[in-house]
């Protein structure tokens, strides 16, 4: 291919350096900044994990409560916003509205759209970290048509996301600590992951130099695809379909007929080829929260038991398909009473902290230059323009 390789999906092409996070997908190794992805789940707080992966250490203790305090300082949304949400149908997915609004924050914020100046970087990156819960709720709200909840500083980041999306204002709401620590994991578990395709996209829009708000829009863009994100709702919506553990059979066969496109969402990974050590994490926290809460779910058997033959059939098991993180998030989020459309949404509530961590690695890069992949064309040789009435 003359100058350059052709490598369609990118499945050998290492687009950068980076020290945030590492992944060894044939042992289902997953570190962040050295630490074990299930050490950080067990003991750490969103807040330690989103300073971890923005500056490299964990945070001591008057560090960690200066980092919350900052970005407590920025979870409201400025006001106006709440007009552009009034934009949008009621029925607008949330994803939508997060591409929507998440772009246009570009447009409020213009104290920290200068991205060579470094506290401007990290303005911006503490901004979306805080108004991201902020965001995600209010899509929700909108969508049932309740009131939008402003944020409350005294709550942690999962207490608060909880309350501006469960909450009313005609009551005081009760933090449960069950369901706070279980969002607490899910976030923890999607924080980052390495150059994966929303990512990616996020240090592509950002090679640019375009600003901060406008990058991220972009990696909710890709994130939003059933190959990506948009897993957890689809495998959610597949396990409710699926209803009765007696089909299951019938959805086996599907994923592995040859002339049908359909695929088990929640299965499979680029990397990972052995486990995904986050799906192991989210199975025992999704068996926890629906017992401690005293939900008996049916989708919980169906997904335990789809995981159970699928973990034992050839097909499966000969081209390495193991359960992902989605598979059991949704699970958990049903319980928790999410809707499936909402998701999504969470993933990149929580990915954030990933993307602009990502994003000022790359900009403080001396290496970074513009990304711009080549092609191999395929189209026409050159030809001779006939008029319109002559073809
Ligand atoms: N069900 C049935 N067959 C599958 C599945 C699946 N979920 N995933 C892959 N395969 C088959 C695929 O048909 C292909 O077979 P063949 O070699 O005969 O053509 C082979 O396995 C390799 O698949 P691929 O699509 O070439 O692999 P990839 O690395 O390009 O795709 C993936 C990875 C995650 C997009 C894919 O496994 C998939 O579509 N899974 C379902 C969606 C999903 O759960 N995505 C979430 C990923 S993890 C979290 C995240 O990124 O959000």
């Amino acid at each position: 291919t003359g100058m350059f390789t052709y490598d369609p999906g990118f499945t050998s092409t290492g687009s950068c350096q980076s020290a945030i996070t590492y992944i060894d997908g044939e042992k289902g190794v997953l570190l962040h900044r050295g630490y074990p992805i299930d050490q950080l789940a067990e003991k750490s707080t969103f807040m330690e994990v989103a300073y971890l992966l923005l500056h490299g250490e964990l945070p001591k203790k008057d560090e960690l409560d200066t980092f919350v305090y900052t970005i407590s300082r920025h979870t409201m949304l400025h006001e106006q916003l709440a007009t552009f949400y009034r934009g949008f149908r009621r029925d607008a997915h949330p994803m939508a509205i997060m591409c929507g609004v998440v772009g246009a924050l570009s447009a409020f914020y213009h104290d920290s759209t200068d991205i060579t100046d470094p506290q401007q970087r990290m303005i911006a990156s503490h901004r979306l970290i805080a108004k991201m819960p902020t965001i995600a709720a209010m899509a929700f709200k909108y969508s049932i048509g309740q009131p939008f909840l402003y944020p409350d500083n005294s709550l942690s980041y999962t207490g608060n996301f909880l309350r501006m999306t469960f909450g009313v204002p005609a009551e005081p709401y009760e933090v449960n600590p069950i369901i706070e620590n279980a969002m607490r994991r899910i976030f923890i578990l999607h924080a980052d992951h390495e150059q994966n395709a929303s990512t990616s996209t996020v240090r592509l829009a950002g090679s640019s130099g375009a600003n901060p708000f406008a990058c991220i829009a972009a990696g909710i863009a890709c994130l939003w695809g059933p190959a990506h994100g948009g897993a957890n709702e689809a495998a959610l919506n597949m396990l409710r379909e699926i209803g009765d553990v007696k089909r299951i059979p019938e959805y086996i066969a599907r994923a592995k007929d040859k002339d049908d496109p359909f695929r088990l969402m929640g299965f499979g990974h680029r990397v990972y080829k052995n486990f995904d050590p986050r799906a192991k994490v989210m199975k025992e926290t999704a068996e926890e929260v629906l017992k401690e809460l005293n939900i008996s779910d049916p989708v919980l058997d169906v997904a335990q038991e789809l995981e159970h033959i699928a973990l034992n059939d050839e097909y499966f098991i000969e081209k390495k398909l193991y359960p992902n993180v989605d598979f059991y998030s949704g699970v958990i989020l049903n319980a928790i009473g999410f809707p499936t459309d909402m998701f999504t949404a969470l993933f990149a509530l929580a990915r954030t902290v990933g993307w602009v961590a990502q994003w000022n690695e790359m900009i403080s890069d001396p290496e970074q230059k513009i990304g711009r992949p080549r092609q191999l064309y395929t189209g026409a040789t050159q030809r001779d323009y006939v008029p319109c009435n002559e073809r």
